[in-house]
């Protein structure tokens, strides 16, 4: 049985990167809806029944816990699919927690990044107001990122004029930390390293997902203690094109990962 991952699009695919990395012995399946990317400039309602319709094909599917690799949808819907489906289902957090610990001392603080629909959810809200008595954390939504994304555009100088815009009027000496809270964000990790001043650590939810995934697996006995990795592509427009998009896709990020260094061609 495989482990299902789900985002809008390109995104997850940073998560299931990490998975990749950590469970070797697993086979993957990766659901995009690219019938509706971007989720994060939705209406709520709309968004949360494009979920419910990708977790009914995900379903159809040999899987045996599903990870909702997309901060949108996590916070639209986890409650419910959890309630709804019999197999376990880990969703994403804004490494907000993290990030209030790494900056406690310093005092500095804590830019978060995100979907304007992640941002606005309260499941958003209510995480910051549990973990930052220090009021340290501030949030910049960013839905052009998903979209530069999707279109695999990681032009450096373009990408550094549009972060240098949305960055205007933060005065940066006074942010410790910068926290990915959208899954498409990782793909520009290392432009946002080169861009920012060095003092700023960025960080993102996708190591924290994982530890809970193994943690649920190893809770369940549903890890695999043998075989190769298998990983299946799929995505709701059945898009050929897309598909070697995300096989392309994924491939960019685990270079990225690896070699921790520039864009390959
Ligand atoms: C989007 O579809 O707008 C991005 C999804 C996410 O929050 O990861």
């Amino acid at each position: 049985m495989r482990i299902a991952f789900f985002d809008s699009g390109l995104g997850g695919l940073t998560v299931l990167s990490a998975a990749m990395r950590e469970l070797p012995q697993e086979d993957f399946l990766f659901f995009a809806d690219t019938l509706h990317v971007p989720y994060g400039t939705k209406a709520k309602e709309d968004v949360k029944s494009y979920i419910h319709d990708a977790m009914k094909t995900i379903m159809q599917e040999e899987v045996k816990a599903i990870v909702i690799a997309c901060n949108t949808a996590t916070s639209m819907a986890i409650s419910e699919l959890r309630r709804t489906y019999p197999i376990p289902i880990i969703g994403m957090e804004p490494a907000v927690k993290p990030a209030v610990e790494i900056n406690r001392s310093s005092g500095k603080r804590i830019l978060v990044f995100a979907t304007p629909l992640t941002l606005r959810e309260s499941k958003y809200r209510d995480l910051v107001r549990r973990v930052d008595s220090m009021h340290i954390v501030d949030s910049l939504p960013l839905p052009e990122l998903v979209e530069y994304c999707e279109a695999l555009n990681f032009d450096q100088k373009i990408m550094n004029a549009y972060f240098t815009e949305k960055l205007d009027g933060f005065d940066l000496n006074e942010y410790g930390t910068v926290v990915l809270g959208c899954t498409h964000y990782p793909f520009y990790k290392k432009i946002l390293s080169d861009l920012l001043p060095e003092h700023i650590q960025i960080i993102d939810g996708s190591t924290g997902t994982v530890n809970r995934l193994i943690q649920v697996l190893r809770a369940n006995d549903l890890l695999s203690s043998s075989g190769t990795q298998d990983v299946r592509l799929l995505n709701s427009s059945q898009s050929m094109e897309y598909a070697e998009k995300m096989e392309k896709a994924l491939s960019i990020y685990r270079e990225i990962e690896n070699r921790q260094q520039g864009y390959p061609e």
